[in-house]
């Protein structure tokens, strides 16, 4: 039977990327039942919609939805990302952002698990006095035991499934209330899992890590904010951002597939835009699914061309090749 899935490809590069990740999952021989979603701020600017209550309901009932990526200039910044893509991982509880890089040098792969649904993305805060010389602005962290708990013990089973070490990566030095949360929960989880060896470092220093010593990493769990950075650092040091795919899991529900990438809305409608994280986060989503041979041949392909350049559809052309 044909999987169902939501396509989204969104604005900007989105729905170029999306195009030829579709056409390569069809090259793999896979079906898909697809519906389309004109979600992003370009259907924001037609008709004001940004999501309703009754898409997130269809979208409960799919087996996968593939995102290109949402926001642009003409929009004000977060009306979209805060209206579309946030509360799509927050209403589907997307809570697993799981984010894998290829070492510079090759040798290995490793894992971002970015705590989805917390953090400083909860919108937690306000701003008093706006507009005064007196305004303020708050923005907290909301941490919750359930959600850092179940975030670590995902990057625990992932670990037992690689090279058994999860590294945490917070600022407990600075943070010490959610840093102390973290720490806690984090090291509770790790006694499940005698196995799995533990490492823990600062985000600052884990950025020079991720630049001179990726080796040391296997799975790295952290929290939505840190994650968010660190993986675009992961996307630059590992090949560039081009080529980084990304699940944003709800292990008991319906998922969603996206490419680590923005929108780019500097070189939309150029025919330029690398789809490869597009590709390689249909191949999540294949896996996902349990198309796991279609997903290696894809993912396989992807690495043979990855060092190649192209238009966005030589590039689909060239994968394709490369089944
Ligand atoms: C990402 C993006 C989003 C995020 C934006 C578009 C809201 O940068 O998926 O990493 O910050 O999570
Ligand atoms: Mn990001």
């Amino acid at each position: 039977m044909a999987h169902k899935v939501g396509i989204v490809g969104g604005d900007g590069i989105g729905p170029e990327v999306i195009a030829q990740g579709m056409r390569v999952i069809e090259a793999a021989g896979v079906e898909l039942d697809t519906v389309d979603y004109d979600l992003g701020g370009q259907r924001y600017l037609k008709d004001g919609v940004v999501l309703t209550d009754e898409i997130l309901d269809e979208w409960r009932a799919l087996d996968a939805i593939y995102l290109g990526a949402v926001g642009t200039p003409d929009v004000p910044p977060g009306l979209i990302e805060r209206g579309l893509l946030l509360r799509m991982r927050f209403e589907l509880d997307l809570y697993i952002n799981h984010r894998p890089f290829l070492a510079p040098d090759g040798s290995h792969e490793f894992i971002v698990v970015r705590e989805n649904t917390e953090g400083t993305y909860a919108g937690e805060g306000g701003l008093l006095r706006k507009g005064t010389p007196h305004e303020i602005a708050t923005q907290g962290s909301v941490n919750t035991r359930m959600g850092v708990e179940r975030a670590c013990r995902y990057a625990f089973e992932q670990a037992t499934k690689r090279r058994n070490h999860v590294t945490l990566v917070h600022k407990t030095n600075v943070l010490t209330f959610s840093g102390d949360l973290w720490e806690r929960t984090f090291n509770e989880v790790a006694a499940d899992y005698p196995n799995v060896e533990t490492a823990y470092n600062h985000v600052d220093a884990a950025c020079i890590y991720f630049v001179e010593d990726p080796k040391r990493y296997d799975v790295i769990v952290t929290d939505n904010l840190f994650g968010d950075i660190l993986t675009d650092l992961g996307g630059a040091v590992s090949g560039g951002v081009g080529l980084a795919s990304s699940a944003n899991l709800n292990p008991e529900g319906v998922s969603m597939f996206e490419p680590v990438h923005g929108s780019a809305p500097d070189i939309t409608g150029q025919g330029i835009a690398n789809p490869l994280a597009a590709i390689l986060s249909g191949a999540m989503m294949l896996e996902h699914l349990g198309e796991t041979v279609a997903a290696t041949r894809i993912r396989n392909a992807c690495e043979a061309v990855s060092a190649e350049t192209g238009t966005t559809v030589e590039m689909g052309d060239k994968v394709i090749a490369a089944l």
